[in-house]
């Protein structure tokens, strides 16, 4: 999908975005945002507006309705040109490179910066399968229901996650800016724990992903909460990153020890299921995370 994006994006011109966030900011109040109010909105003449929108149609980063009106919205490929386009503009963003995972609820890619450092951009991808059956149920666009805004709130997220933890030295990658549903971050090598066929020195890693769990919650208060071996990375230097982040909570939420407690769970549990630390303590593991026990012994 935001390989769409990265292609159209080169094609763009500003009079094409100016477009873009007309019918972005239209769409809390339209699902299809009539012709005439893009018109109004943008200032530009109609011969303008039409030659812009089939433009952008087709390339695909906005859909169009011709019952009961003349009408246009966003398609995610729209969104992610708005959201690199202000990466490009505020000197974060220089060129696309292949895709690092495309996943269910994200996409992410490596870029590079104008001076050539590698970043990663992850486009997040929130309800735009389900949206369409709680529409009818509560009503258009409310907070929780609208994939434009649920997206934006994962990446807003997200990145108040990593500018918290990163600072207090937890293993994550260096945050770098947000827009709208993307966040641009340092690009990491490795894979993730549950593709890896053997892991070196099992117990070393683990200790690791425990002493940050622990640093994230202790230092920062927070805790990642949606936390396994699809988001633990090992890298090739044998250290390990902790990756995927909107869902974390602050110490403070009503449920913030359940939430903690799975966390590390899931994480034992893996190393049990993988028969390398069959004796892993899940219990020990949480009273060392919270700050209420010694380093466990693992073994
Ligand atoms: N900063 C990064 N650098 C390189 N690859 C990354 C980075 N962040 C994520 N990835 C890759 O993208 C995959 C998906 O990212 P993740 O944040 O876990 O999103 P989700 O699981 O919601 O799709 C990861 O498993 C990893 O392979
Ligand atoms: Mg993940």
């Amino acid at each position: 999908m935001s390989a769409e994006a990265i292609q159209a994006f080169k094609n763009l011109e500003n009079e094409d975005f100016r477009i873009l966030q007309v019918i972005e900011a239209a769409m809390t109040k339209h699902e299809y945002v009539p012709k005439e109010v893009i018109i109004k909105y943008s200032k530009f003449n109609e011969e303008e507006a039409t030659f812009r929108l089939e433009k952008l149609h087709k390339f695909r980063l906005i859909r169009q309705t011709r019952q009961p009106y003349l009408g246009y919205t966003l398609n995610y490929a729209g969104y992610d040109c708005l959201a690199i386009n202000a990466f490009v503009k505020a000197g974060i963003l220089e060129a696309f490179g292949k895709p690092l995972g495309v996943g269910k609820e994200a996409d992410v890619y490596d870029a590079l910066t104008p001076t050539g450092e590698r970043i990663a951009i992850k486009f997040h991808r929130l309800g735009r399968i389900s949206f369409r059956q709680t529409r009818r149920k509560r009503g258009w666009t409310t907070e929780d229901t609208h994939w434009l805004l649920r997206s934006r709130k994962a990446a807003e997220k997200e990145y108040e996650a990593l500018t918290f933890v990163y600072p207090k030295g937890v293993a994550v990658p260096k945050p770098i800016s947000q827009n709208r549903h993307a966040i641009a971050m340092s690009a990491i090598e490795g894979a993730e724990l549950a593709q890896l066929r053997e892991i070196p020195n099992p117990k070393k890693v683990l200790m690791e992903i425990l002493r940050n769990i622990r640093k994230a919650y202790l230092k920062a208060g927070v805790i990642h909460a949606d936390l396994s071996e699809y988001n633990i990375i090992l890298k090739p230097d044998n250290h390990i990153l902790i990756i995927d982040w909107p869902q974390h909570v602050t110490k403070d939420h009503p449920n913030a020890q359940q939430l903690l407690k799975r966390d590390v769970e899931n994480i034992i549990a893996f190393f049990k299921r993988k028969h390398l630390l069959p004796n892993a303590n899940p219990e020990e593991a949480f009273a060392y995370v919270t700050g209420k026990g010694e380093k466990p012994t693992i073994s």
